[in-house]
């Protein structure tokens, strides 16, 4: 990786993955692109405004700034998916299948995450294996799955450098996430910091796996930099750092705050979602092929979250 692309830059993960990426490879050879203007990322570093449905512009950008690696991060989260499948599809699929054939025509490596959405009711639902039964009930989980074997055949037929992972519901505190099943593990902490109580959207004992950003962050670049002769798998490889539930997370924050308070308005669409999931994956996969190995759990990140949303919120930042 020399001259990255990052494609979505604006959203949860691309809004660190940017910094980090520029501080690795050096600002100028790390240029964010989303669909809105993002002015916060244009200021370390090259940043243009991008539709990546639009396959003209997208070749333009990646031609200009002589790219060799882009990250395609653009997405629509698997709740608001549901709302409008036809949308999700356009937007999932239509970047995911730009970001291949500008690839292939460019020679660049790609990155796309793909996620536990990918998995479905049928599949094994704890330690989850690599290699399953994946049926997914969703549209977003449709476009994932789709997207990994789109990914693959790229790799096969084109012999394009196509390579991702199997993303858990990601907890941070930048770039709040939109749409997702797993966004409660986010929203938690910050209710919890501005008034001591949440209600959330899905059952107390409903486990999903989750990770910590940096965890997440240090998956796209390992990867990346990885071996390929390596890797045996390739689109994309389960990862996991933490699996819980809401009880479990409400009983870790109030560790820090004990007057914390849940309570539960159980949103139907999230619900069935997060029940049609993993309770958690089997990474074994990952950590041999390319030596993953998250560093965070819940209790760290729980004191990190509350430590840095606490001081947004004296800030006035929310
Ligand atoms: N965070 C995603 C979602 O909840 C899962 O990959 O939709």
């Amino acid at each position: 990786m020399k001259r990255i692309l990052i494609v979505g830059a604006g959203g949860q993960i691309g809004s660190e993955l940017i910094s980090l990426l520029r501080k690795l490879y050096g600002n100028s050879n790390v240029v964010g692109a989303d669909v809105r203007e993002c002015k916060d990322l244009g200021q370390d570093g090259p940043f243009v405004v991008l539709n990546a449905l639009d396959a003209q512009s997208y070749g333009y950008t990646v031609n200009k700034y002589r790219i060799d690696t882009i990250f395609n991060l653009v997405a629509l989260l698997s709740a608001v998916g549901e709302k409008d499948p036809q949308l999700a599809w356009n937007i999932n699929m239509g970047a995911l299948m730009n970001s291949l054939d500008v690839a292939r025509q460019y020679e660049c490596k790609l990155f796309t995450p793909s996620s536990i959405g990918a998995f479905g009711p049928q599949s094994p639902k704890d330690r989850t294996p690599q290699d399953t039964i994946m049926r997914p009930t969703t549209i977003y989980g449709v476009c994932k799955v789709t997207g990994e074997l789109l990914s693959d055949y790229y790799h096969l037929r084109y012999g394009v450098d196509t390579r991702s992972v199997r993303f858990p519901g990601i907890i941070s505190n930048v770039t709040m996430p939109g749409g997702g099943t797993t966004d409660y593990a986010v929203e938690i902490y910050y209710d919890a910091v501005k008034d001591k109580k949440f209600v959330c959207p899905v059952s107390p004992n409903v486990y999903m796996d989750m990770m910590y950003m940096p965890d997440a962050l240090n998956a796209c670049v390992q990867l990346m930099e990885a071996d390929p002769a390596r890797l045996k798998h390739r689109n994309g490889f389960n990862i996991t750092a933490m699996s819980f539930t809401p009880e479990i997370i409400a009983a870790e924050i109030r560790k820090h705050i004990p007057e914390f308070e849940i309570a539960y308005e159980i949103d139907p669409t999230k619900e069935s979602i997060a029940r049609s999931w993993p309770n958690s994956l089997d990474d074994t996969c990952a950590r041999e092929e390319w030596g993953w190995s998250p560093k965070w759990t819940l209790t760290d990140t729980t004191e990190d979250m509350l430590y840095v949303i606490g001081k947004k919120y004296e800030q006035g930042l929310f």
